[in-house]
């Protein structure tokens, strides 16, 4: 059947209705029409996280997930250009895997503080201080720190990644809470090594107190959910079940009933039958999954959000595919190296 924007809108009303008024339902209808257009013309495809606001997750992309699922989309497709509806680390994985496509990020301003939070120098101190300890660096990284990694992972497979590498010891970076997470799930001992002195002054770094080596990076959406808000929520409703995204805290997710990636979390709501649900996790998620699951309510903290997730709107999205902008570009050097740390991660599964 032909998409129009009465179809899209019809769609749209069937999945969003009752949660987002009609009329602007209408106009998100025309703005998605006018992307899927342009979409076929030149051969494009829409990559759209977990976190994309309702109307988008639910009109314009290929394929939504969580940053695994996507890499894995992205590493499959045969479209000329990539649009990625998510953050630029992710935009940026999708261009070490596809040196040859076109990888478009509808907005400039999308990144992540996990991101920001280390650079390739950081790793290469590291190396120096832990010789011969693997690297496994978090896909919230740009691609320079994936290049000087041994393995990228995601929060759906970061145990398992850890556990694949049959090492002593492994530096996993930046997220300090995914590393301690991770670290009390396979029950491994961590430290995290000052960020001040360079390898000379510090020296090799020699004690075997440790199976895992972290670094200072937090999440600023995850780090601010607390046991506090734990309780009171659990107070006003005691049958809520509460599910947190692993970049909280180790408090959080030990006071939590579930924790998992994005996709994890969509998944346990779907597959159990709680009334009530305690997201911990970027807001707009609980708007696609309450669409998807209207016996059930969400309840979430939105003072909390995403500012980089919430820069991708539909109508930068129609601007990027109109303009080829903003076009993802990598060094072939860095991108070779970082790719290799990716694929890794994917083989593993
Ligand atoms: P997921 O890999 O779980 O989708 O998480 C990505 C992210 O940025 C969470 O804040
Ligand atoms: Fe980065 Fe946190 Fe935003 Fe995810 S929610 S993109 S980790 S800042």
């Amino acid at each position: 059947m032909e998409e129009t924007t009465e179809t899209i809108y019809e769609s749209l009303r069937e999945k969003l209705g009752g949660m987002v008024p009609d009329f602007e339902l209408r106009y998100k209808a025309e703005l998605a029409e006018q992307i899927n257009r342009l979409k076929i013309e030149k051969n494009a495809v829409i990559l759209g996280h977990n976190y994309m606001e309702a109307a988008l997750f639910n009109s314009i992309p290929d394929f939504t997930g969580d940053s695994l699922a996507l890499c894995r989309e992205a590493a499959r497709t045969d479209r000329d250009i990539i649009v990625f509806c998510g953050v630029r680390f992710m935009a940026e994985t999708a261009k070490i895997l596809n040196p040859e496509k076109k990888v478009l990020i509808p907005s400039a301003k999308a990144g992540c503080s996990l991101a920001e939070s280390i650079n390739a120098e950081d790793v290469r101190k590291l190396r120096a201080r832990y010789p011969g300890v693997p690297v496994v660096s978090y896909v919230n990284t740009y691609a320079e720190v994936k290049a000087e990694s041994d393995i990228c992972c995601t929060s759906g497979n970061a145990a398992k990644v850890v556990e694949s590498l049959g090492s002593e010891a492994v530096i996993f970076l930046p997220d300090e809470y995914l590393a301690k997470n991770v670290a009390m799930e396979t029950g491994k001992r961590i430290i995290f090594p000052s960020k001040g002195p360079t390898p000379q002054a510090a020296g090799v770094d020699t004690r075997l107190d440790y199976e895992m080596i972290g670094w200072h990076g937090r999440c600023e959406v995850h780090e601010r959910f607390t046991v506090e808000d734990i309780r009171a929520i659990r107070k006003q409703f005691p049958e809520v079940v509460v599910l947190a995204h692993p970049e909280c805290s180790p408090e959080v997710v030990q006071a939590s009933d579930f924790s998992g990636s994005t996709a994890a979390m969509i998944t346990y709501v779907q597959t159990t039958d709680a009334p009530r649900y305690l997201l911990l996790t970027e807001c707009s998620m609980g708007d696609n999954i309450s669409a998807a699951n209207r016996d059930k309510e969400m309840l979430r903290l939105c003072s909390i959000r995403c500012p980089h997730m919430n820069e991708i709107t539909m109508e930068d999205t129609l601007e990027s595919l109109r303009n080829q902008r903003y076009e993802i570009h990598l060094d072939e050097e860095t991108r070779r190296r970082a790719e290799r740390a990716v694929e890794r991660m994917i083989e593993i599964g």
